[in-house]
């Protein structure tokens, strides 16, 4: 055998990472793994390669008919944990599933708006056609309780390769963060007695830059827009009256010039518990605010951020007004 061999230790008489080659072949096994998974994982489960009709026939026969046997988890619903959904769905479904808004359809489609939404039809994706035979009307609710219950059983035949998520609790939270992904999230089911809820706007965006200093806009920030845009966006999680409850969030009362996620008898994540320096300043507002998930991976706060310059200087002069001395802002 005259054809050097690759393989051989040192037949290139250069000094290489021996292990240099295995690592890429490594690399190379692991990413193709990867992608057969995501490429057979659908098919397998749903029963596109192998056993067909027989198996989804026993499914559909043995439990109650598509969608039929699951039971209302409304209540439940309205009082989900947002940031637990948000963290099962991050590790869930995100393999398959963007969740940002205009975020790319993968393997399954992009899931930003889709409570309410029309079933199996976001643009641009190529769904099953048991899928689109199932579709009928939006995504209410109880549609959706059905389907992540079991979506082989809900959708015989759907390329969704997932089991299901078989605890109530947790498919009711992770409805309640699909909810949040939207600029105008539905409301929640029933009036239903009480219970902190949810309301975000959009999900994980991963931006890749810092915060803009807001520094030249608070000056001039509009104390009362800051308002009524923390009632649309922030109240469903945050109080900040005086003296208020905590609730998904903690109460923000007096949170400029306290010290960082600190507020008694409010159990912060151990992640910012970890990242916490000093107290709150405008500057620090600013940063937290443009993308929480980014400035603090972990956060249990599951809100996108403020991306608008203007409006995150508004609201952080509204914080700094909520407090019996509010520290000038300049
Ligand atoms: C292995 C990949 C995979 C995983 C994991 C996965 N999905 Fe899917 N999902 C799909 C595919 C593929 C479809 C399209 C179904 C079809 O065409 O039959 C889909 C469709 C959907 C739809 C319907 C969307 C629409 O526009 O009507 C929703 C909702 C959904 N998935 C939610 C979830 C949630 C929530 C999770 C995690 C708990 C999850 N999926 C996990 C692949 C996946
Ligand atoms: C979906 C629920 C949710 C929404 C919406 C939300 N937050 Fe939060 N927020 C949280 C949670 C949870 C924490 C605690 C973070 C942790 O423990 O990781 C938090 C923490 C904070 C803190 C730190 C408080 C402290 O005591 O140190 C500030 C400030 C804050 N949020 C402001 C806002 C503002 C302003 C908005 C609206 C623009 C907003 N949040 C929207 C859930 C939310």
């Amino acid at each position: 055998m005259n054809t050097p061999n690759p393989h051989a230790n040192g037949t290139s008489g250069k000094r290489r990472d021996p292990l240099l080659l295995n690592k890429i072949a490594g690399g190379i096994l692991s990413a193709g793994l990867v992608f057969w998974i995501a490429t057979h994982a659908a098919g397998i489960i749903s029963g596109k390669d192998a056993p067909k009709k027989p198996v989804i026939a026993t499914a559909a026969v043995a439990t109650a008919p598509a969608g039929g046997g699951v039971p209302s988890i409304d209540g439940l619903i309205v009082k989900a944990d947002v940031s637990k959904g948000a963290s099962f769905v991050a590790q869930q479904c995100a393999a398959c599933h963007s969740v940002n808004s205009g975020g790319a359809n993968g393997v399954g489609p992009n899931l930003y708006g889709v409570m309410n939404d029309k079933m199996f039809a976001k643009a641009g994706y190529d769904f099953s056609s048991a899928a689109k035979a199932k579709a009928s009307g939006v995504w209410t609710y109880q549609k959706m309780n059905e389907w992540l219950d079991d979506p082989q059983k809900d959708v015989p035949g759907t390329r969704m390769g997932y089991t299901g998520i078989k605890n109530d609790q947790v498919r009711a939270d992770t409805i309640a963060y699909l909810r949040t992904l939207s600029s105008n999230p539905i409301p929640l089911p029933k009036p239903g007695a009480g219970g902190a809820t949810v309301t975000a706007a959009a999900a994980p965006a991963g931006l890749s830059s810092g915060a803009p200093s807001i520094k030249p806009l608070l000056a001039s920030a509009v104390v009362a827009k800051g308002e009524s845009f923390f009632q649309q966006q922030c109240s469903a999680c945050h109080s900040i009256n005086s003296g208020g409850a905590n609730g998904v969030g903690p109460n923000l009362y007096g949170v400029v010039g306290s010290p960082m996620f600190a507020k008694a008898g409010y159990s912060f994540s151990g992640a910012v518990k970890k990242a916490a320096h000093g107290k709150w300043t405008p500057h620090k507002l600013n940063e937290w605010l443009y993308n929480p998930m980014k400035d603090i991976p972990g956060t249990h706060m599951a809100y996108p951020g403020i991306k608008n310059n203007q409006v995150r200087a508004d609201v952080v002069a509204y914080l700094n007004a909520q407090s019996a001395s509010p520290a000038p802002l300049k």
